[in-house]
């Protein structure tokens, strides 16, 4: 039985997709077509769009547009309400590795966009995210990453901490209790799913129209572990340290959110619980079987450092 290329369950038949998944994300139990996109021209239309689309990211990217039928998807640089990252060129398995570790991200109630997995022309995957800056009616919502909101030049984009990231809630969020807990939560995870590229704009806040100020979905999450193994530093640090961090940098940290102790103890052991619901999904996932079991190392000894 083929794999649903959104949740990464059993399909019944030989559909690729479940119609429910195809629903939540292109709003239609169909699969939207989108025509003889190939990897080439991706490429080479994400880096003509690159200056025009309103999204920036080092990794190639184009966005997409549904069409009033919703039947298909068209490149379009501006009104797209869909964001395709395909394989970057220097690097495999990325669109497979953000699509699991996304899955994972919700296992711990981590907030996410809808997003899934599509196989081009050509056969190679690629990731798509629904984008969370605009609403039905094609109206755009204000997002500022942390980046901008630390006042900071992107060069320096791993120049942050967690503690900073805090701070930012604190002065801006309209209800800076609630979004620091979300940010524990995202935090922790990226140093559990070994993810070194969590810098400061891969954290936005999101405007809405009643101006609530609000931490935007998770995105970018996936382990790059995987992609570059000697790469072992997290982006941003945690109680000054980007590496070798323990059980105690997460409570001392909590500390600092201002997390209770009884919560703290909660985050922490709702990350540690959720091994076995990540470790299945890491199975069922599309990465190869070389990933995959590599990957479930990365999390269960990151369990065991959040466990001693
Ligand atoms: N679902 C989304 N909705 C709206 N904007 C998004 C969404 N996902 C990403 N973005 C915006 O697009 C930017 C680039 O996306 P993303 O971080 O996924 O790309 P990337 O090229 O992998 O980034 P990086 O340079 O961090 O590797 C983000 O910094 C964010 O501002
Ligand atoms: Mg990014
Ligand atoms: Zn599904």
């Amino acid at each position: 039985m083929p794999t649903c290329g959104i949740c990464l369950k059993k399909t019944s038949g030989s559909e690729s997709y479940h119609r429910g998944c195809l629903e939540s994300l292109f709003g239609a139990g169909t699969l939207p077509r989108f025509g003889e996109i190939e990897l080439r021209t991706l490429y080479r239309l994400a880096s003509e769009m690159a200056g025009k689309m309103s999204i920036s990211g080092v990794q190639e990217k184009v966005s997409l547009a549904l069409s009033s039928g919703r039947t298909e998807l068209q490149i379009s640089a501006s009104g797209g309400r869909f964001i395709l990252k395909p394989e970057p060129a220097r690097y495999s398995s990325v669109p497979q590795n953000e699509h699991v570790t996304m899955l994972m991200a919700s296992l711990v109630g981590i907030e996410t966009p809808p997003f899934g997995l599509v196989w081009l022309k050509d056969g190679s995957p690629a990731y798509v995210i629904k984008r969370f800056d605009r609403l039905d009616d094609g109206s755009k919502l204000h997002v500022e990453d942390f980046c901008q909101l630390c006042e900071l030049p992107l060069r320096d984009k791993y120049q942050g901490s967690g503690e900073q990231c805090v701070r930012i809630l604190r002065k801006y969020a309209t209800e800076p209790l609630i979004e620091i807990h979300k940010l524990f939560k995202i935090l922790l995870f990226t140093w559990w799913v070994a993810n070194g590229d969590h810098h400061l704009k891969n954290l936005s806040l999101l405007i809405t129209p009643k101006r609530i100020h609000r931490l935007t979905p998770a995105y970018d999450l996936l382990c790059t572990r995987l992609v570059i193994p000697k790469d072992r530093d997290l982006a941003l640090s945690i109680g000054g340290k980007k590496a070798k961090l323990t059980r105690k940098s997460w409570t001392d940290f909590a500390k600092y959110c201002r997390i209770a102790e009884k919560a703290t103890e909660r985050l922490l052991a709702d990350q540690i619980n959720a091994t076995g619901r990540a470790v299945e999904l890491i199975r069922n996932s599309f990465l190869s079987e070389e990933l995959k079991n590599q990957y479930m190392e990365i999390v269960r000894m990151n369990t065991t450092i959040l466990s001693t």
